[in-house]
């Protein structure tokens, strides 16, 4: 491992690994065999699609080192699946998913050094495909490039697996109906970023959006998926305008065919939502962050104590135990990286 890289004080921050990948599409939706590079700066037209218009899509995985010392990925075709489906959304050529996984795989051994040491952290992975050709009119860009980089992290959310404050913004929407919200669109990041910092100038962590037609309905938080439990049910917002997580699907099986538990995909009102046992948000970066207090019109919602919740934790020690070779895999989901 590089000794250069404090692994005991990882935060959620870019530590680049030293190989990135970069592959490009000039023509038809045919790409080149890309290359294996060093981490650094990339030449690119300022005239850019992805620069002038936003035409860019994200991914974000994690890739673990378990007991053991195997270097592990999750689901990582899914990751593939929604980049090639969202590529469409924006009007971009789909990368092919089995190169995709053999890329993430490719970068994790090659990068080694920099997956942490069991129970540390991750080396996060952050597939990205942009129109890196040069456009003046608001059309797809002749030429796209696909890159991965990676970089090891700690916790997304500073308390850690302590119950986190969000706040329910009602001064603004994520994302419209038919918008691009369904897709993890370099844009819908951007404007997630003045209400993050207003509402961590609050003092929470992050805010839960609703939806834009009536704002009414819960649909998720900056960067991850909502979900509440009632009783011995299992409650999350209905696909629409929210990223159709990996995580939240993975949640949402473990639920049900582990724990036995009801799941309910819906249209979550506000009311509902404060009136759960426990509540807790679902992602790559968050995996499963428990919530501690909602705070909705100036009023502050607490939940079970702040205290972690029994379904929270049973759903966060199930997944990570099955990301970590710990648990059987009976759904298939642990991908050998190296
Ligand atoms: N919602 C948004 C807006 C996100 O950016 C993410 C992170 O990727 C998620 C939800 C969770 O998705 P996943 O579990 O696939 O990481
Ligand atoms: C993820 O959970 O992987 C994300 O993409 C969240 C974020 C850092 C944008």
């Amino acid at each position: 491992m590089p000794s250069k890289i404090d692994f005991d004080n990882l935060s959620f921050s870019i530590m680049p690994a030293d190989t990135m990948f970069l592959g490009r599409c000039k023509a038809e939706g045919i790409w080149d065999k890309g290359a294996y590079l060093p981490y650094g700066n990339i030449s690119i037209s300022p005239a850019a699609g992805v620069l002038n218009y936003g035409q860019g899509l994200f991914e974000g995985m994690k890739a673990l080192r378990t007991k053991t010392g195997k270097l592990v990925l999750f689901r990582p075709a899914e990751n593939g699946k929604r980049l090639a489906e969202g590529a469409q959304r924006v009007c971009m050529p789909a990368f092919p998913v089995d190169k995709f996984v053999e890329v993430v795989c490719e970068m994790v051994r090659r990068n080694a050094g920099f997956v942490p040491p069991y129970g540390k952290g991750s080396l996060y992975i952050r597939p990205c495909l942009w129109g890196t050709g040069a456009v003046l009119g608001v059309s797809p860009a002749p030429e796209y490039t696909f890159m991965v980089y990676a970089s090891p992290v700690g916790l997304y959310f500073k308390t850690g697996f302590k119950p986190i404050k969000l706040e329910i913004t009602r001064e603004f929407h994520r994302a419209a109906p038919k918008g691009t919200g369904g897709v993890k669109f370099i844009g819908n990041y951007g404007g997630v970023m003045l209400p993050a910092q207003k509402t961590k100038a609050n003092g929470f962590s992050e805010c839960i959006y609703l939806d834009a037609r009536e704002e009414k309905y819960i649909e998720e938080v900056g960067a991850a998926n909502f979900f509440c439990v009632k009783g011995q049910t299992l409650l999350t917002p209905k696909l629409g305008s929210i990223l159709p997580g990996i995580t939240r699907k993975s949640v949402m099986q473990i639920a049900r065919e582990v724990m036995g538990l009801t799941v309910i995909e819906k249209s979550l009102p506000v009311e509902e939502a404060l009136a759960a046992d426990e509540v807790f948000c679902s992602g790559t970066a968050a995996v499963v962050s428990p919530i501690g207090s909602i705070t909705h019109e100036g009023r502050e919602t607490v939940f079970n104590d702040f205290k972690v919740g029994k379904v929270t934790q049973a759903l966060y020690d199930h997944l990570t135990r099955i990301q970590l070779c710990e648990e059987e895999d009976r759904f298939g989901w642990v991908v050998p990286a190296a």
